[in-house]
């Protein structure tokens, strides 16, 4: 049932209480429950057992979590999991755990201070946790790696299609700047193998990266720097692209940061950047859903924003690039273009 197929008053409470089920996600993802029904059902006992848990409350919350449609209870009372529940197993591709883990967690305390930004027009998180959220996730190595791996889980499934959407082919080297722990270069890399990457990020990222792409079938075209993309971005390559990075900034920053790509690059270096464009107008369509949560969880989290076609034009020159295509993805983001002006 949809929210405009319920009783005004009910889809109101359904969304203020909101947060029970995800906080009930939440500890799934932390007790690892889903894993523990990888291999089939199980009584609320034995779960309570592997995850020293107080047995009949435990099985109350996996009870929610069956409403939600994220475990089923079988007729003998034990529980399994669902298509959606199967989704916070870590042991899957494109797992949401570490999703869960990060968005039900340090995010959503980020959200309890959406009063103070919207008071301030500053980001929340910096509030809440003393700290701005790079800053905060290099202190703490734990929610890190988990913040790495949910956005590579996001990534993963975007990748192939960015792959798909945008002809790499006529470029030598692509450097993804900010570019995490490398699944969307990866994935552009392997379905251009004529194509050499350079991955950039942050140091205790790039480190991060490094051990993963170790392992996979393109380490030996992909190289990785590690530095502030707010001091420099390395030369080398023909094309700087930035997969959700420049939402998380405002105006001024974003602007230092293009500029940097903008030096790093020859006179023929194209900008590709890679995430959602704020549409003109906000009605109840995923897209537009995805638009104003993403829009308003970089105002609490980050002090970064969603952007217009315009909102991109003006960065674009301002940081002396063109903006000249957008190009939408089956993934819900745009590959949106930018020369050198
Ligand atoms: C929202 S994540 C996006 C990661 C990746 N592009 C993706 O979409 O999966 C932003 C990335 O910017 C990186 N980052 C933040 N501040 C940075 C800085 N000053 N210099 C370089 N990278 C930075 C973060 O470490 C993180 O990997």
């Amino acid at each position: 049932m949809t929210a405009q197929d319920m009783p005004p008053p009910i889809a109101l409470f359904r969304m203020v209480t909101g947060y029970y089920v995800s906080r009930a996600v939440h500890l799934a993802a932390e007790l690892g429950i889903a894993d523990l029904l990888a291999a089939g059902p199980q009584g609320s006992d034995a779960l309570a057992k592997a995850t020293a848990s107080h047995g009949p409350s435990l099985q109350r919350v996996l009870r929610l979590l069956a409403s939600a449609g994220v475990l089923a209870e079988e007729a003998d009372g034990r529980f399994s999991l669902t298509p959606t529940g199967n989704c916070l197993r870590t042991d899957i591709p494109g797992s949401m755990h570490a999703a869960a883990l990060v968005f039900g967690g340090i995010t959503q305390q980020a959200w309890s201070g959406l009063r103070h930004s919207v008071q301030t027009g500053k980001p929340a998180f910096a509030e809440v946790f003393g700290a701005e959220p790079f800053e905060y996730l290099a202190r703490h190595p734990e929610d890190a790696a988990a913040f790495d791996l949910a956005m590579s889980g996001f990534t993963r499934m975007i990748a192939g299609a960015v792959a798909a959407a945008w002809d790499f082919s006529s470029f030598a080297t692509v450097m993804d700047v900010g570019g995490g722990n490398g699944m969307l270069l990866e994935g552009i890399l392997a379905a251009n193998p004529g194509l050499r990457g350079i991955l950039f990020d942050l140091p205790h990222v790039a480190e991060r990266a490094r051990e993963r792409l170790r392992a996979t079938g393109v380490a030996g075209r992909c190289q990785i720097l590690a530095g502030d993309f707010f001091e420099v971005v390395p030369p080398g390559a023909d094309a700087c692209l930035l997969k959700h990075v420049i939402h998380d900034w405002d105006d001024e920053r974003a602007a230092v940061i293009l500029r940097n790509c903008h030096r790093a690059m020859g006179p023929n270096g194209t900008l590709l950047l890679v995430e959602g464009v704020y549409p003109p107008r906000i009605d109840t369509s995923d897209a537009a859903i995805s638009a104003a949560s993403n829009d308003v969880n970089m105002l609490v989290c980050t002090g970064g924003r969603q952007r217009s076609e315009q909102e991109f034009r003006e960065l674009y020159k301002a940081a002396g690039f063109r903006l000249t295509r957008i190009v939408p993805t089956p993934a819900r983001v745009c590959v949106i273009e930018g020369v050198k002006a």
